[in-house]
């Protein structure tokens, strides 16, 4: 119990390989434990592409935004939402597919949830893993890249291999800003907050010799004021119904 534990609470993102493969044993156990994840109406609602061909992986990284983990890393997993599946069901069953939002998030969920279990499936075998949500930078760029077919999203990517680095790990929230009993807490949770910018501003500026100085709130500010990605229209073109 107390590895299992260890495991889960001694996280941090791995962005640096050493020049070690991940053996064909380590995937199978990785991909194995993702297959046993939980999955809302045992539906396995995605797939999950290993990225091989080196020119294939150069482009994914320029699209990821340039990060070189994606190109470095032994192993790349490109996670993908996945309904394609029931279309061939129903149609073997002379039924149609009627596809809705809740759909769509069971997908994503079941591919976050896969996606999780390989991670600590990964980091259980002494692996480092780091997830990539810059392929959805352009992600009709790497929808055609991988040939997804109709139904099929790409969620976010994965490095996976053996850690040449040990960050610290990155401080979290306090337990009573993400926890509560029985009803959401009233009130402000500004003195919450600025206990954990105090100690995220410290571990920033351990982490970057000194180099940056920034807060949680202010990195979090920053991010958020500006307009996220967008793909909805990618998405319906992709056959997703974002309706009820
Ligand atoms: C869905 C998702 C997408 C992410 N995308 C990226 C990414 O594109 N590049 C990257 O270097 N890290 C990425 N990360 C890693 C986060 O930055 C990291 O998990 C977070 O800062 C917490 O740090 P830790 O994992 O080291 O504890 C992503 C994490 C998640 C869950």
């Amino acid at each position: 119990m107390e590895q299992t534990l260890s495991l889960l609470e001694g996280h941090r993102s791995i962005r640096r390989y050493a020049d070690e493969p991940v053996t064909a044993e380590q995937l199978d156990r990785i991909l194995g434990s993702a297959q046993m994840a939980s999955s809302s109406s045992h539906m396995q609602a995605y797939s999950v592409i290993g990225i091989t061909d080196p020119q294939l992986r150069e482009r994914l990284a320029e699209l990821a935004g340039g990060q070189r983990h994606v190109r470095e890393a032994p192993v790349f997993l490109v996670w993908c939402a996945d309904l394609s599946r029931f279309a061939e069901a129903a149609g073997m069953h002379g039924a149609e597919l009627q596809t809705s939002t809740e759909y769509f998030l069971v997908a994503t969920v079941d591919a976050a949830l896969a996606a999780q279990n390989a991670a600590i499936a990964a980091e259980a075998q002494g692996l480092g893993i780091v997830y990539i949500g810059g392929i959805r930078n352009d992600m009709r760029a790497v929808s055609e890249l991988l040939e997804l077919p109709p139904l099929v999203y790409p969620v976010f990517g994965m490095c996976i291999g053996v850690p040449a680095e040990e960050p610290d790990r990155r401080p979290r929230l306090p337990r009573t800003a993400v926890y509560a009993e029985n009803r959401y807490p009233a009130g402000s949770r500004r003195e919450g907050l600025e206990a954990y910018d105090r100690e995220y501003r410290e571990y920033i500026r351990g982490r970057s010799g000194g180099g940056r100085d920034t807060t949680w709130t202010q990195e979090m500010s920053g991010r958020t004021a500006y307009p996220p990605r967008t793909f909805t229209g990618l998405l319906r073109e992709q056959g997703f119904r974002l309706e009820d």
